[in-house]
């Protein structure tokens, strides 16, 4: 019982709400959900990730929450009791954790490159950037930043970065969204958007896109949730703090996709330009505008600031599982940079001048990852982990019972243990065959 009295937990419950939501909204809202909506098909694509949301996205976070709450516990130490002698299974989702978060520094490094640059107006071409060691010391400063705040306890690093990012990212998002609605291009934004097709709503291929987004997105299947739940007290509540997430990270998404399209049709770009969408069209669509300058600073600031809140995220769980071995946070921060590093490295020099020894199966380390890890392994590992909390742990239920409404808790233990992990491997199986 030792332990329990140990843990850190929130200032408040509404910084532990705001730290969930930093962690969920990202560069997965605002980068990967509008160029992947624009591979996928649009409003076909909008509607089965609103409906990946509620059907798996919500279901995950209310038990992965659960769990944490509950065991009040690391996530190693968690899976030990819940596992037993299987707790080894930890390391897919904490080994994810360290994948994501190697890569994630670098994109946020370009956020911070291109957010400085262009406080003097100027747009510098990605190409060019990429010719230049600028980008991958963005991410070395990222990836200090993250790591002086994963070092101090989470009262005075995780939450005041949290509370700080917050507004920032608030107000520009804000001020870009309402921008858009003086472009031509907001009507056929909208209607791309809302304009359901049939034929890409039944791909099997595009509901696992869905479901893989609708997962990242939400930070669900990592243990980075279960990490936050754990610093909860015993009275705090979780059912409406998980709606309050989930539906504060789908409308940022929505909006942010209606910003990136209304530019994307007011300038004619194709909406299938891919991952470079962000960094390569928009900034120069956002140049030629009125308040150009302004619109495209605001937009990176968004970018950087989303970014931020969620790798702090990550290397939150990293260090809080690394520290009962290493000793202290401190200790634990030193062993998480060696192990980042590891990955980072191949990474950021990926987009650098030395870029053609950085390549893997014909595209950019980096680029290697994103598609891999995240496209492929990740919603396997998500799997591996909603089974561990439902089939593994028999105080699932109980304590979703203690902490969801009642007529709830079957179909969401349903939800998360038979059907999500089945529909997950039954459309990777149809993938891969097809
Ligand atoms: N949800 C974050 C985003 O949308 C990424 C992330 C995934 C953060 C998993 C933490 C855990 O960008």
């Amino acid at each position: 019982m030792q332990r329990i009295a140990e843990r850190e937990s929130w200032s408040s419950h509404s910084i532990f709400i705001i730290a969930c939501i930093g962690s969920a909204v990202g560069l997965g809202n605002i980068w990967r959900f509008s160029y992947i909506t624009g591979l996928h098909g649009g409003g076909s694509f909008v509607l089965l990730y609103v409906l990946a949301v509620l059907l798996v996205g919500l279901p995950a976070l209310l038990v992965e929450l659960t769990v944490g709450k509950k065991l009040h516990t690391s996530a190693v130490r968690a899976f030990r009791e819940m596992l037993g002698k299987k707790w080894w299974l930890v390391a897919f989702p904490l080994g994810l954790c360290l994948l994501v978060l190697s890569y994630y520094l670098v994109v946020m490094g370009w956020t911070l490159f291109y957010t400085f640059t262009s406080l003097g107006g100027e747009y510098i071409p990605f190409e060019t950037a990429v010719g230049d060691w600028a980008l991958p010391m963005g991410g070395a400063i990222s990836l200090l930043m993250v790591w002086i705040v994963a070092r101090t306890d989470i009262k005075s690093g995780l939450e005041k970065i949290n509370v700080y990012l917050f507004p920032v990212f608030f107000a520009s998002l804000l001020l870009i969204f309402l921008n858009s609605f003086t472009l031509p291009g907001i009507n056929d934004a909208i209607s791309y958007l809302t304009t359901v097709n049939t034929d890409v709503l039944f791909s099997p291929i595009n509901i696992l896109n869905a479901i893989t987004q609708a997962i990242f997105s939400i930070s669900v299947g990592m243990v980075v949730m279960l990490t936050f739940g754990s610093y909860l007290k015993k009275k705090e509540e979780i059912f409406h703090s998980s709606l309050a997430i989930a539906a504060a990270d789908s409308i940022i998404a929505i909006i942010g996709a209606i910003v990136v399209f209304t530019v994307t049709f007011t300038f004619a770009i194709p909406t299938t330009s891919g991952a470079e969408l962000a960094f390569e069209s928009l900034p120069l669509a956002f140049l030629s505008l009125p308040f150009g300058a302004v619109t495209m600073f605001l937009f990176f600031l968004l970018l950087f600031s989303a970014a931020t809140t969620s790798a702090v995220s990550l290397s939150e769980v990293l260090v809080d599982n690394l520290r009962s071995k290493m000793g202290s946070r401190a200790r634990a921060g030193w062993a998480m940079l060696f192990l980042l590093l590891i990955f980072f490295i191949p990474s950021a020099l990926s987009y650098s001048p030395l870029a053609s020894d950085f390549v893997l199966d014909g595209v950019p380390f980096l680029e290697f990852m994103d598609a891999h890890i995240i496209g492929r392994f990740a919603p396997l590992i998500v799997v591996a982990s909603l089974v561990a909390f439902t089939w593994g742990w028999k105080g699932c239920k109980k304590a979703l019972k203690e902490n969801i409404p009642e007529p709830l808790v079957t179909p969401v233990y349903l939800m998360v243990k038979y059907i999500v992990p089945f529909a997950i491997l039954a459309l990777q199986a149809a993938e891969i065959l097809s």
